[in-house]
């Protein structure tokens, strides 16, 4: 299947880290000219460093999603640079692992700033460009827990159904341009190892990395039909495919990649 990428430009947030990483390195792999918007410049550089041994353009540029100006100013070099934005992964997430009822309500807006705001912030800086051209593909990470409402997910899962129906809404919006939007769940999905994540990766947090021990992977693996924990390389397929001219007429989808965790 040709996905089209070569010389496309790509922008995908929060990819110094895990199934960002892997979905930069996957874009670089097709020769698509990859935009590593990270908060994290050093761990950004150092995939942009391997995207360019896959034989990619890259660059990264330092965003803080969570930042208009930053998010504008991040566009416009990339525009500078590449010529245009043809496909964003709104990519960048976080959470802690614990109860409504154990968080404060500053992780709560922290949730809120990440997930949403940020999803927010980068949609709307990209689409001016690509409704001027007629054409686009946003991709971004949703979760199930957006989908089902899990466990010890509550905010960070509302502001994933938040990233599902914005992109929903919006896809209505600008489908008239050409312009689409879908989205990816991922399951549960571990770096496998620390060179894989920067420091402000949400696998840092010591309640996450709880989950990341050979026991605990073996007790998720049985809520999983397919019975394993998800590698960042599981996600991309999926990503790519929907930010591809193969998708063309799909928009407004929602795909779990989670070995069947949900089936709706
Ligand atoms: N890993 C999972 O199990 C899982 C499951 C479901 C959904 N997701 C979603 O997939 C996406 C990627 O998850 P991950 O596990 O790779 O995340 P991660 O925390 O490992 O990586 C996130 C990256 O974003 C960067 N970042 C954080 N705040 C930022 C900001 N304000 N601006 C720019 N960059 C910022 C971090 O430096 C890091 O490199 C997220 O949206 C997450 O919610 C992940």
């Amino acid at each position: 299947m040709n996905l089209n990428f070569e010389g496309k430009s790509v922008v995908v947030t929060g990819s110094g880290s895990n199934i960002g990483r892997a979905i930069a390195l996957a874009f670089a792999r097709e020769r698509a000219n990859v935009t590593i918007a990270e908060i994290d410049e050093g761990q950004g550089k150092k995939v942009a460093a391997e995207a360019e041994q896959l034989g990619a353009k890259a660059q990264v540029v330092r965003t803080d999603v969570t930042r208009w100006s930053d998010v504008q100013a991040m566009v416009r070099l990339v525009e500078e640079r590449f010529g245009r934005v043809d496909v964003l992964v709104n990519n960048v997430g976080w959470t802690r692992d614990a109860l409504f009822m154990e968080k404060t309500r500053d992780e709560w807006e922290k949730e809120v700033q990440i997930n949403l705001w940020g999803m927010i912030n980068c949609t709307r800086a990209v689409l001016d460009g690509m409704i001027a051209r007629k054409g686009g593909a946003i991709v971004s990470m949703g979760s199930d827990a957006g989908r089902i409402g899990e466990f010890r997910e509550g905010v960070y899962g509302a502001c994933k159904a938040g990233v599902i129906a914005l992109s929903k809404s919006i896809a209505r919006e600008v489908g008239k341009f050409g312009v689409r939007l879908n989205v990816v769940c991922p399951g549960m999905t571990m770096p496998a190892n620390d060179e894989e994540i920067g420091g402000l990766s949400m696998w840092q947090a010591q309640e996450n990395r709880a989950w990341m021990t050979e026991e605990m992977r073996a007790r998720i693996a049985k809520a999983y039909p397919l019975r394993r924990v998800a590698r960042p390389d599981d996600v991309t397929g999926a990503v790519l495919f929907l930010a591809s001219d193969q998708a063309g007429f799909i928009t407004g989808q929602t795909l779990s990649v989670s070995g069947g965790y949900t089936m709706i």
